[in-house]
């Protein structure tokens, strides 16, 4: 491993000054400066996370100053049409779990058909299925407190943070992969997830507390009346949001209840479907060593179909067979 920096985390570096140089000389009255007002983001949170803004101009005057080939800002898609890439956003840097500047979020600050968040192209350093936003900054805290929040976006990730839940990190929008789970492993065996309460956010639920499981976490989901943990920390206050995480579903009550929801319980056959799928979870458990939780996995489900436990029990047994 060279210690001399790689062209590409080099370009980045230099062209994150000039972005962060460009927001903090912008006038207050400016559409980005609106737009993080709105967002209950002021200066001091916007230098924090090292926000910029791009005008279009700036990887041109980044390549004058610098030695680096206008080739290595072409392959990390940093130019397009000979212009800035990121012209006319939000410029939210995104750094690897080891501090490396290693891409860019572009957030549209204007409702404009074009999509709300573009990123630096994907390569060798940049990896949205290994990187955790925010976790190079978190993880001693993560550590710590053993135990990590996991948010789907960058403002959910910075307004639980500014709020003093720190133990926290953002999946970028992408599903949670193993890399992710291999990498949170190191700080912590506690995870309780909080996804936006939609339906892509129930399906990121899901097939996240699956892999954490099967991973060996302890997972539990935070269920929670908004849209996402940005818009909640700006409905309620700290002490209602730590009573929402005190609170959390335990993983195996919130497939119960996430999974119900697409069943008629009221008939026979919808309920032996139900059980069906109940029993593909129940094997993970058993599979899992965690007996403990295949007793409580039974009693939640003979409260939801309103059956004997025994009888549960028996079924899932013989289901999962
Ligand atoms: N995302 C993305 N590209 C998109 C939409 C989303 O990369 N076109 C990623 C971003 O990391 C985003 C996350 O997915 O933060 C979650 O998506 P979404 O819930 O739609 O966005 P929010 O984070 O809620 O964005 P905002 O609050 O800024 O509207
Ligand atoms: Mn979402
Ligand atoms: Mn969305
Ligand atoms: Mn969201
Ligand atoms: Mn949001």
């Amino acid at each position: 491993k060279s210690h001399k920096k790689p062209k590409e985390i080099e370009l980045n570096e230099s062209l994150n000054k000039f972005y962060i140089d460009r927001l903090l000389n912008l006038p207050s009255y400016h559409k980005v400066w609106e737009f993080l007002k709105n967002r209950n983001i002021n200066k001091d949170t916007a230098e924090e996370f090292e926000f910029g803004y791009s005008t279009g101009e700036e990887i041109e005057k980044v390549l004058e100053d610098t030695l680096i080939e206008k080739e290595i800002a072409v392959n990390s898609g940093l130019i397009k049409n000979d212009r800035d890439f990121f012209n006319g956003r939000l410029i939210i840097p995104i750094r690897d779990n080891n501090s490396s500047l290693v891409g860019f979020a572009g957030r549209l600050i204007e409702n404009v058909n074009s999509p709300k968040y573009i990123n630096s192209q994907e390569n060798k350093y940049f990896k949205k299925s290994k990187i955790l936003y925010m976790y190079h900054k978190t993880k001693s805290i993560i550590q710590k407190n053993d135990f990590a929040i996991i948010t789907e976006g960058y403002f959910d990730a910075i307004s639980m943070y500014k709020m003093g839940f720190k133990n926290i990190v953002a999946v970028l929008g992408s599903n949670l992969t193993k890399d992710h789970a291999f990498e949170l492993f190191k700080s912590t065996n506690k995870i309780i997830t909080m996804f936006d309460m939609d339906k892509a956010g129930e399906k990121a639920t899901i097939s996240s507390i699956d892999l954490l499981f099967e991973k060996g976490f302890q997972v539990a989901v935070a269920n929670y009346d908004a849209k996402d943990p940005d818009e909640l920390t700006k409905k309620h206050d700290k002490k209602y949001i730590a009573e929402i995480l005190k609170k959390s579903y335990k993983f195996h009550e919130y497939i119960v209840d996430v999974k119900a929801k697409d069943y008629d319980l009221k008939n026979e056959f919808a309920v032996e479907e139900y059980l069906k799928e109940m029993a593909i979870w129940y094997k993970k458990i058993q599979q899992s060593n965690r007996f403990e939780i295949m007793e409580v996995f039974s009693e939640k489900i003979s409260e939801k179909i309103d059956r004997e436990k025994d009888f549960v029990k028996k079924v899932l047994i013989e289901l999962s067979k």
